[in-house]
């Protein structure tokens, strides 16, 4: 592999995307890529639903292929196309390192704290495209790094993540705003996340890591986040997840394989939205 790699990055336009494809081109060359508006110079237009990536790897003579656009998440058509055209794309990336970036999702959130081989079982259909895909890139790849996230936050080129831009909006609206105490995530902040991704991508390591911070409930994510930005929180309340609730209890995650890996420490809510605003 070339000393400066050349990185086909696939989703720069995202809220990942855009602070990933930053960071990365500190280092190697990067084609990024969009499927609605270029976001950066020489980006290429890719919509993983009717274009080949094969020709872009091809034409820029591409090492590394970065896939962090959200293709699982709006799933309204059919599966059976889904997996088509992520086995297509993937065949197309066979000869280059590839990163793929999944989800907690992809559990079923019965036990928390999964560790890296832990065997998926999803209970939504989310869940059952990510661990398609990442079937596919094990499978028909020999060089590849699963990344799997929980909740993502905090400021990705100075804009503020959906999540907490809306709290924040309904909060200062005077909305009563709900979160469960027993719903539990592993949020870590987007520029730690990014860092993480570009040592990863950069490193030899196979296989897949759980790139998160420390296990909380939502409702306390919520609360210590808003407090950050100073935003009242009087009318943010606690509740349980309802019994027929068809949504992952606990899909915290063990990262201990990603601070052996990177030795990055993830920063806790406050301090990260604090030192982060403005980035
Ligand atoms: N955000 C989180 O809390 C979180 C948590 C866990 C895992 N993740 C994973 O991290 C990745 C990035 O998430 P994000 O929050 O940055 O997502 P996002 O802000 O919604 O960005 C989605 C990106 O995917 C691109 N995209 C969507 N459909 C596409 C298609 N058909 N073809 C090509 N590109 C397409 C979009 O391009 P355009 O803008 O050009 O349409 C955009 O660049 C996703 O894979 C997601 O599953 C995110």
């Amino acid at each position: 592999m070339r000393q400066q790699q050349r990185i086909l990055l696939i989703g720069s336009t995202g809220y990942l995307g855009r602070t990933l494809t930053k960071r990365l081109q500190q280092r190697n060359q990067v084609v990024p890529t969009h499927r609605t508006e270029a976001r950066f110079d020489s980006s290429q237009l890719y919509d993983f639903w009717t274009d080949d990536a094969y020709a872009l790897i091809q034409h820029y003579q591409i090492d590394t292929v970065v896939i962090a656009a959200n293709m699982a998440y709006n799933l309204v058509g059919d599966f059976a196309l889904f997996q088509q055209r992520v086995k297509q794309l993937i065949q197309g990336c066979q000869q280059c390192r590839i990163i793929y970036i999944s989800s907690d999702g992809i559990f079923g959130g019965e036990k928390g704290d999964y560790t890296e081989s832990d065997i998926p079982t999803p209970i939504t259909p989310y869940g059952r495209n990510l661990r398609y895909f990442e079937e596919t890139v094990q499978s028909l790849c020999s060089n590849y790094c699963i990344i799997r996230p929980s909740y993502l936050y905090g400021y990705s080129l100075s804009q503020l993540d959906p999540r907490l831009t809306a709290a924040q909006t309904q909060l200062l609206a005077g909305e009563r705003l709900t979160y469960f105490t027993d719903m539990l995530k592993s949020p870590m902040e987007v520029n730690q996340v990014a860092e993480v991704i570009t040592l990863l991508t950069c490193s030899q390591y196979v296989g897949i890591v759980h790139v998160a911070g420390e296990a909380m409930s939502i409702y306390d994510f919520y609360r210590e986040a808003m407090n950050s930005l100073n935003i009242p929180t009087t009318h943010l309340y606690p509740a349980q997840m309802p019994v027929n609730f068809l949504h992952p209890r606990n899909t915290s995650l063990d990262i201990s394989l990603m601070k052996r890996l990177t030795k990055i420490e993830p920063l806790p809510v406050y301090v990260a939205l604090t030192q982060t605003r403005g980035i």
